[in-house]
């Protein structure tokens, strides 16, 4: 089977600086991919990278077999509407209501009746389990919610791709449980392919098929839930045990 998100050889250097150098992914269609790493070594880079909003300095990023390079204007928009995104700080419009915030989206880019736009919007509402917030606006409802509200966007446009970026940071362990169950569930039901950024290892094993850590600028791709927690590589197992002493500390002031 060919890959549906494909990175070769992908470099991103700002200001002489790499952040990123050789790194190769490929993510079969179906799969869940489960991205962890330090903060600032590039994992939101790389979402970025796939959904095509950063170009790399060198290298390819191939997204069914084709770079976003070789896309013509109109052939990326039809790629960007297979796609959803999560951003790690939801980025919802705080002048939008709940359901509104789904709505523009629909609006933009499909050509359904008002009326079928209200209903897709209350569906994805109900789906993330806010249909109470919907005439409420973001900074009226709690951080799990905005969460939930970020993640039904997400899912409006029936992406084909999902970029879940941290989606779970900031809430209570019981709450991240629950929004992973949802991203697994509506994965499901979708047939999408997912990539998750997180850190959180149990949601990490919760939700991933394969699982990838930057650091030092590499992806270093650690496997399967099990051969990730067995895999030789002191940064990847101090990471995910949270030891306090190991590579990832040992420069810290460096790393940071
Ligand atoms: N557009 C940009 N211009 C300059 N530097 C950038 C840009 N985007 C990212 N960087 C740098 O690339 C590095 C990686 O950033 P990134 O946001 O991917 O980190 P991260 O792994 O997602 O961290 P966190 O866990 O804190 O979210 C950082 O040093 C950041 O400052
Ligand atoms: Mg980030």
């Amino acid at each position: 089977m060919n890959p549906l998100i494909e990175l070769r050889n992908v470099s991103v250097r700002f200001d002489d600086q790499d952040v990123l150098k050789n790194v190769a992914l490929a993510i079969q269609p179906g799969e869940s991919f489960g991205l962890m790493g330090p903060s600032g070594q590039g994992k939101t880079l790389l979402l970025k990278l796939i959904a095509g909003l950063v170009e790399p300095t060198s290298g390819e990023v191939l997204i069914e077999g084709r770079t976003w390079k070789e896309r013509s204007d109109g052939d990326k928009l039809v790629l960007l509407k297979k796609m959803g995104m999560l951003f790690q700080k939801n980025a919802l419009f705080d002048s939008l209501t709940c359901l509104e915030n789904i709505s523009f989206a629909l609006r933009e880019n499909t050509k359904n009746t008002e009326q079928e736009i209200t209903e897709i919007g209350e569906h994805y509402l109900n789906a993330v389990g806010i249909s109470h917030a919907r005439n409420l606006y973001p900074d009226e409802i709690s951080g799990g919610m905005q969460k939930r509200l970020g993640i039904a966007r997400a899912l409006a446009l029936d992406p084909k791709i999902v970029l879940y970026d941290d989606p779970t940071a900031g809430l209570d362990p019981i709450t991240s449980k629950k929004i992973i169950e949802l991203i697994a569930d509506l994965k499901t039901k979708n047939k999408s392919t997912i990539v998750v950024i997180s850190n959180d290892m149990n949601r990490i094993y919760q939700i991933a098929d394969q699982i990838g850590m930057v650091y030092h600028t590499n992806l270093i791709l650690t496997g399967s839930v099990e051969e990730t927690k067995k895999f030789n590589h002191p940064a990847v197992q101090q990471f995910i045990k949270g030891d306090i002493n190991g590579p990832l500390t040992a420069n810290r002031s460096q790393d940071l």
